[in-house]
């Protein structure tokens, strides 16, 4: 396994418009980052990924893009981009931007002119087509309700979009359209970025023809990833992106797959072959099954199952190891809060959050830190749905409250558990008003819990969560187990306890983690042996001598032990960018 820069670094993703703003206009904006850029220094993250600060209408928070080389007015000027460039690189901070190029915003000068006339040079940038016996072109769904495609009077023809009317597809199998993307990749690059975040890549080859998917409800659209997830040219895309741009550069890529199964993403992030570094993939965020509420899955409600957890987390552990490589992450702008999802954000979110964290960084792959993670903050639960932005969320209300007449109140419970803003609320400061975000009015309101939750009080806290991100962030630097160290899970069937090992050069480390508020009991099965341990990290005050063969859990309990290391001192790894431990 190659050792990589990336592979070691931890990432923390920004979500500019709710991290700080330093102009009393209620949005998050540049100045506001380099105001914060000591606190993520002193947190220890090695790369921020910004999501998307272009010009934008603002239809989809920002990933409905209208020009790709600027930076919109309410988040700064280019200078001030590069000021804040600058100002990362001088704390060692890379930076990694947000590429959105399945669709541009549909007021992106490309689409303007591409809806003028079937003749226009650019109507080839978009995926135009006529209707079919008086409606769509195809009964596929779009992600945010309604059909894929909208009807464009001018020209007597539909658009294809898989997200909203607002962000119309690109044509990636126009060569021209591939040549801009690349163009505007080598623009940043040489502007010196670390690397991308390509958002839904693997959206961008679709079946040609783009036949109707099979009608599997009784719904008018009907989902259709098979025709444009892992699209026939997508690899040849992404080689094409690899040689043509990426190849030239000491960057790093990490997409964006829906639906990725550990085959794509050997695929697409192998060692030797692949045109990405890592994948974003989805299998732990759709647990549980779909139930009445929910269109696509994703609104349901109700507890998951640890053990499947287990097994879909050792999957993609296994399958990747020595082949292709591992990102992880527990939330971001698009899912609700961790602590609130897979811990306790109740009386245990402390420790709840912490076990989490040790999660996260024990895992074998480059963990993802969602801004707001490193302090606990939990999902909002607004009364009205009009204290809601965000598109997918009013779309969905909608359509079940307004449209389907469903019980409100379960639908803003599908809301709570499972909203987009829930991690969109703004980033909670400090006790003061709007929690020290805004000096305005915030854009969406300020999660009301921020006078007990907050960066300030955290960082007075020696035994905070933040305090605990920093220890994990910390240890990572100093032990390339916890990079590059295999895994193997102990305990399949345990309902309550995920426990598993990391190995390297004949050092084994222990973690131990109870997802529950129980006590189980712990027991290592006795085919592990060791003549020494040590206590590594742990989220409650443990006796670093209690044997870790077997012990009981406290609610939320993570436990780290170094085994063996007495007997096997680890090989030092070489400090260079060849092959790795
Ligand atoms: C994924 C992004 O993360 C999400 O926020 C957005 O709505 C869709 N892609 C469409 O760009």
């Amino acid at each position: 396994m190659k050792r990589r820069w990336w592979k070691e670094a931890v990432v923390y993703q920004i979500y500019p418009r709710s991290f700080l703003d330093s102009d009393g206009d209620g949005m998050g904006d540049l100045h506001g980052i380099i105001a914060k850029l000591d606190y993520l220094n002193q947190l220890g993250v090695d790369v921020v990924w910004l999501s998307p600060i272009y010009p934008s209408p603002g239809d989809d928070g920002g990933y409905d893009v209208s020009n790709y080389c600027e930076i919109d007015p309410a988040f700064g000027t280019m200078t001030d981009w590069e000021g804040l460039l600058r100002e990362m690189h001088g704390r060692g901070i890379r930076l990694l931007m947000d590429l959105v190029v399945n669709h541009t915003s549909d007021e992106h000068p490309w689409f303007v002119e591409s809806r003028k006339s079937r003749e226009n040079e650019y109507r080839d940038y978009y995926i135009w087509r006529p209707g079919k016996e008086g409606r769509e072109p195809n009964n596929w769904a779009s992600h945010f309700g309604g059909s894929a495609w909208a009807y464009d009077a001018v020209t007597d023809e539909y658009y294809l979009h898989l997200f909203s009317t607002k962000q119309p597809d690109l044509n990636w199998e126009n060569p021209r359209v591939r040549t801009e993307i690349h163009g505007i990749m080598t623009w940043w690059l040489e502007k010196g970025i670390d690397g991308f975040r390509l958002d839904v890549i693997n959206m961008i080859s679709k079946v040609p023809g783009l036949p109707d998917a099979p009608v599997v409800s009784g719904e008018r659209y009907q989902w259709a990833g098979q025709y444009f997830l892992h699209g026939p040219r997508l690899g040849e895309y992404l080689r094409e992106m690899r040689e043509t741009v990426l190849s030239k550069y000491d960057v790093f890529v990490v997409g964006e797959t829906p639906g990725a199964t550990t085959e794509h993403a050997i695929d697409l992030t192998h060692e030797e072959a692949g045109s990405l570094d890592m994948v974003f993939q989805f299998e732990h965020m759709d647990l549980a099954p779909p139930k009445a509420l929910a269109r696509v899955g994703k609104w349901h409600v109700g507890p998951w199952d640890l053990i499947e957890l287990k097994q879909v987390m050792t999957r993609w552990q296994k399958e990747l190891e020595g082949k292709g490589w591992n990102s992880f992450y527990l939330s971001n702008h698009d899912q609700p809060r961790s602590v609130s999802r897979f811990g306790d954000d109740g009386r245990y979110r402390v420790e709840s959050a912490k076990m989490l964290a040790t999660f996260l960084h024990m895992l074998h792959g480059t963990p993802y830190v969602y801004q707001g993670e490193e302090i606990g903050m939990t999902n909002v639960r607004f009364e009205s749905i009009g204290e809601y932005r965000d598109l997918e969320t009013l779309h969905f209300y909608q359509e079940w409250v307004d449209r389907r007449r469903s019980d409100p109140h379960e639908v803003m419970a599908a809301i709570h558990a499972k909203g987009r803003d829930n991690a969109r609320t703004p980033m909670q400061w400090n006790a003061s008003d709007h929690a020290g975000f805004t000096t305005g009015t915030p854009w969406i309101k300020v999660n009301p819990n921020y006078r007990q939750i907050n960066v300030e009080q955290a960082r007075a806290d020696p035994s905070s969560i933040f305090h605990y991100y920093r220890r994990l962030i910390e240890l990572r630097r100093q032990h390339p187990i916890m990079v590059y160290g295999s895994y193997e899970l102990l305990l399949d069937a345990h309902e309550q306890i995920y426990a598993f090992l990391r190995s390297l050069h004949g050092e084994r480390w222990l973690v131990v983690l109870n997802f529950t508020a129980d006590l189980p009991v712990f027991a290592l099965p006795s085919t592990i042996t060791f003549s020494q341990h040590e206590l590594i990290l742990s989220n409650y005050p443990s006796d670093s001598r209690a044997d870790p063969r077997l012990f009981r859990l406290q609610p939320y309990e993570a436990r780290v032990y170094r085994l063996d290391r007495a007997q096997h001192k680890a090989r030092e790894v070489r400090n260079d960018a060849g092959d790795g431990p």
